[in-house]
């Protein structure tokens, strides 16, 4: 009898196999997938295009929590192993967090936690501002029409990630197309050869500077992962995986998912109204856009059950591969009513935005802070801020792991 079998038959439950492709979708669409399996079976089973064999994937709020902070999942498991995938060309960072448990994982993610407190992220507000602050002046001197992510969305968390690692000015392009490119899903093997030489480029790049930064420490992250490193806190691969973690997605995420608010800002006049009338509720606004916005394109790095485990009614045998979608649980009705409107006054417990447990994102608060000073500029500064071209025009990216327009065309 299969593992399959087996937890069938130790449940009486006997979910059919999904096939899940995760294609791309229309603007932010909540995927009509993870609605179907949020009213159905509560722990499904699925296939996906690459690969091998078979998947669980947990949608509900209760569920994800449990799967993503129970240490009988483990993501070091996957490294390896033949599993269900939505792309058949992986080139992961040898050695990052993401593949790793604690406390491995937790060891290197801790010689950079104090970078990204409230009180670290506090201190940089003021520079974040002055920062958002010239880029509006640019686009305001340059004139409507302009679009919002070349001038805005784009540059300002490049250059806030890029001064806290301390990557120099005439480098963050180079850094921000790296970090397009590796963070694209990968169709073909002439697609993932272009990764492969990306990751070694970077990967060549940020060794020099962390050299660098040993001979001469400077005022920058890329001197504490020096220092970490030079002290055996961090070895070098992982060094440069975190380094690469941090500089792609702190300009990648914060990107698309700043600019998703923007475009939900929009085309949702009474919430701009709201947010210039109210300037406090910027932070709950962010808050609820997080819960709301489908971040991640299909879903992540799934976890292995090194034991027998009991998830929703099925049990998970050691061995099998688990999927987990934090963009679901944010649609949870059962946590959130109504969970495709876009509610400031929401109650209801903390959103898995940033995901949960080790892995939870280490950027949280460095991205909320660029968020709220985005978005309470622009309903201040930019009142008559709206698209320049009707809604349903705006072009959204591609074959992308995070969702995010191509361009927002915008005339003030
Ligand atoms: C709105 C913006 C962002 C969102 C929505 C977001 C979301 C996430 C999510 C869902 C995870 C994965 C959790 C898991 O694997 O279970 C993650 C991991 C991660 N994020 Fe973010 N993130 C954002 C911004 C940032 C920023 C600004 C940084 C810069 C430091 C960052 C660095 C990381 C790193 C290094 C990981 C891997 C953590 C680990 O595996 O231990 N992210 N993020």
């Amino acid at each position: 009898m299969s593992g399959h079998d087996q937890s069938r038959a130790a449940t009486g439950q006997c979910p059919a196999t999904r096939f899940y492709a995760a294609d791309d979708l229309p603007a932010l669409d909540f995927d009509p997938f993870f609605g179907e399996l949020l009213r159905g079976e509560r722990v499904a089973r699925i296939r996906m295009p690459h690969g091998e064999g078979e998947a669980w994937l947990v949608t509900r709020y209760e569920d994800v929590r449990f799967v993503t902070s129970d240490p009988r999942f483990s993501r070091a498991g996957i490294v390896g192993r033949p599993i269900p995938k939505m792309t058949g060309h992986i080139v992961p960072l040898d050695r990052a967090i993401s593949f790793a448990d604690p406390p491995e994982q937790a060891r290197a993610r801790g010689v950079v936690a104090g970078w990204f407190t409230q009180r670290a992220v506090d201190r940089l507000r003021p520079h974040a501002q002055q920062i958002l602050d010239r880029l509006l002046d640019a686009m305001a001197e340059d004139g409507a029409p302009a679009d919002f992510i070349q001038y805005v969305t784009s540059p300002f968390p490049l250059e806030v990630i890029s001064e806290l690692l301390g990557v120099p000015e005439k480098d963050r392009a180079r850094a921000r197309d790296w970090a397009q490119t590796m963070l694209t899903r990968v169709r073909d093997e002439a697609a993932a050869e272009r990764v492969r030489q990306t990751k070694e480029a970077s990967t060549a790049y940020f060794r020099a500077q962390i050299e660098r930064r040993r001979a001469e420490p400077r005022e920058d992250l890329l001197s504490v992962m020096a220092t970490a490193e030079g002290e055996g806190r961090l070895d070098e691969a992982e060094t440069l995986a975190l380094t690469s973690l941090i500089q792609f997605n702190g300009w990648h995420a914060v990107r698309n998912n700043i600019s998703n608010m923007i475009y939900v800002l929009l085309t949702r006049p009474e919430l701009a109204a709201r947010l210039r009338a109210e300037p406090d509720v910027v932070g709950r606004a962010v808050e609820e856009l997080l819960r709301f916005i489908p971040h991640k394109h299909g879903l992540g790095q799934p976890r292995i059950a090194t034991e027998d485990v009991e998830v929703g009614g099925v049990l998970i045998r050691a061995g099998d591969c688990v999927y987990n979608s934090y963009v679901a649980a944010n649609w949870d009705e059962r946590v959130y009513p109504d969970p495709d409107r876009v509610d400031v006054d929401r109650e209801g417990p903390p959103h898995l935005a940033f995901g949960f447990g080790p892995h939870v994102c280490v950027g949280p608060l460095l991205a909320r802070m660029e968020a709220e000073v985005l978005l309470s500029t622009v309903v201040t500064r930019l009142p008559e801020l709206e698209l320049a071209v009707p809604a349903e025009q705006v072009k959204w990216q591609t074959d992308v792991l995070i969702r995010g327009p191509e361009t927002l065309p915008v005339r003030w």
